[in-house]
């Protein structure tokens, strides 16, 4: 390997359009004519359907790219490229090679190749890359391959709503919880990270065998995995879900208004329920928790999508009594597909700039004049490039914003309100977000404030680390070339970055 590679850089240094001319001339096997950069993927084309005039010249452009491109099929291959659509013939010929090595090779559509050589390295492998066996003995291997593959980053997976692991996310998300309460936050991260692992799987984890290979699983959670897989549940989730400190701090802070810190401070004086706290007098609620607490039966209830949508339309109509130029878009859980959420959140902005923040205070007075007004914590922008790049990766943005609790009619709600049982008064309480970055940040915005929260965690860490790159819900900045990047889309934003574009319904990590 070592005086391959010597003599293949020799040979590039002389010069390279030269290789590219003689395309037509078969290469001798195994002695690349370039620099070798990719040392751990070696490439196989099949030539049945890709023809071999354009199998050379697929060769001779992979290898000008620095992969390696065997002419002979031998278990040295990783992996094997493919244009041929009948997956049993394909397979049929791939088993009849004599390969002792079939299972581990990675066999892949033509869109892998296409995508590597447009990327100039070897692209993750993706499912929809896969040439899968139909037969059942290599599906089981095949079906392994890949899982060696998926990324540690969540924006390199795509999670949609349907997770299939929620019997494990759900004891992990606990768990995290937890270790939030206890201040333990690398823990917590590690579980929140497994977590996310999992819901990408488009299979049920059904042995712990089958996690082989899966990034950000750890010993400890393998435990917890084992133990539900054997007996249905977590002895350590129980313990946790029985605890009083978790009990209580858990109560608390699903009140509107009341973070960790007060829900502490009020277990610590040994208060446990809502009425101990109502009733405690040297207790002084501030107008945010005294909401809360107000209008806790309908906020701490899910709201639907329909319900989402007719807010949508609320504000639809008011932004645009204001101005015609009005941009408004739903954001948050809904915008990534999902059937209910705790809130409804939306982005509300217009071309004209510097009159975005005005807009957004006219949108609140309509809701007081129409009266569905029942909470507004207004926050003014603070917003100015110069304060930009943002260091600090959990801070909230600088955009003119508002957390509101919103009445919403029945009437207004195609097939109506969720309603709790015995409720009849013909409207529920709504927590809404709303917030308005000036138009030319509205692609950072709203990547953003779609999250989910783990999936925007991982863009941001897979910039720093990855891309020495910051990105935050303002904009986007490289490091080497000390410039910021500009973004119409979010589609601009991944290209940025040398991501794959992950679509909302795809960000649910
Ligand atoms: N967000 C943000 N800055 C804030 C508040 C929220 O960037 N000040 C982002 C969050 O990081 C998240 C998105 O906005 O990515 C939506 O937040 P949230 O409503 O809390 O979560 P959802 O994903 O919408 O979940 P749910 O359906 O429960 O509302
Ligand atoms: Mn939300
Ligand atoms: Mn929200």
């Amino acid at each position: 390997m070592q005086a391959k590679s010597l003599v293949c850089e020799e040979e590039d240094q002389v010069s390279s359009v030269k290789t590219i001319r003689k395309r037509s001339k078969p290469t001798s096997v195994g002695v690349p004519s370039h620099v070798i950069k990719f040392k751990e993927v070696r490439l196989y084309l099949v030539e049945r359907k890709m023809g071999s005039s354009r199998r050379s010249f697929l060769t001779q452009l992979a290898r000008s790219k620095g992969f390696v491109v065997d002419d002979i099929l031998s278990d040295e291959i990783t992996h094997v490229v493919s244009e041929d659509s009948e997956t049993s013939s394909l397979w049929t010929w791939l088993k009849g090679c004599g390969l002792g090595n079939l299972s581990k090779m990675q066999v892949l559509h033509i869109s892998w190749f296409t995508d590597s050589m447009r990327e100039g390295r070897p692209v993750t492998v993706e499912n929809r890359h896969l040439i899968q066996d139909a037969l059942p003995a290599l599906q089981i291997e095949s079906a392994l391959a890949p899982v060696a593959m998926i990324s540690q980053y969540a924006c390199q997976r795509r999670t949609s709503t349907d997770n299939k692991n929620k019997i494990f996310t759900d004891a992990f998300e606990i768990l995290a919880e937890n270790y939030e309460f206890n201040d333990l936050k690398s823990s917590c991260i590690a579980f929140r990270r497994a977590a996310s692992v999992l819901k990408s799987l488009p299979w049920t984890v059904e042995c712990i065998g089958a996690t082989q290979g899966l990034p950000c699983l750890r010993e400890h959670t393998k435990a917890v995995m084992e133990d539900i897989l054997q007996c249905g549940r977590s002895f350590e989730v129980e313990k946790i879900l029985s605890s009083e400190r978790y009990q209580t701090l858990k109560l608390f802070t699903s009140v509107f208004g009341v973070g960790l810190k007060t829900a502490e401070k009020w277990y610590l004086r040994g208060l446990r329920s809502f009425s101990e706290i109502l009733a405690e007098p040297s207790i002084e609620l501030n107008r945010m928790q005294k909401s809360g607490f107000l209008h806790y039966g309908d906020i701490s209830r899910a709201v639907t999508k329909a319900e989402a949508q007719a807010l949508g339309n609320i504000i639809d109509e008011a932004a645009h009594l204001i101005t015609s130029d009005a941009v408004i878009a739903m954001t948050g859980g809904f915008r990534r597909g999902k059937e209910v959420g705790h809130d409804v959140d939306f982005i509300v902005t217009t071309p004209e700039a510097g009159k975005e923040e005005y807009m957004l205070r006219q949108i609140i007075d309509s809701f007081k004049k129409q009266g569905i007004l029942l909470y507004c914590e207004y926050q003014a922008s603070t917003f100015h490039m110069s304060k930009l790049p943002c260091q600090s990766f959990e801070a909230m943005d600088y955009f003119a914003k508002c957390f509101l609790i919103l009445r919403l009619e029945a009437s207004r709600v195609d097939g109506g309100l969720s309603c709790a049982e015995g409720d009849n008064r013909g409207w529920r309480a709504i927590r809404v977000d709303l917030v308005s970055p000036p138009m030319d940040r509205y692609a950072f915005a709203l990547l953003g404030w779609t999250g989910s929260t783990q999936f925007d965690r991982d863009l941001r860490r897979f910039a720093r680390s990855e891309r020495r790159m910051i990105l935050d819900n303002h904009t986007l900045y490289d490091k080497t070339k000390k410039e910021f990047l500009t973004a119409r889309s979010e589609e601009d934003i991944f290209a940025h970055l040398g991501l794959e574009y992950i679509e909302p319904l795809q960000r649910n990590a």
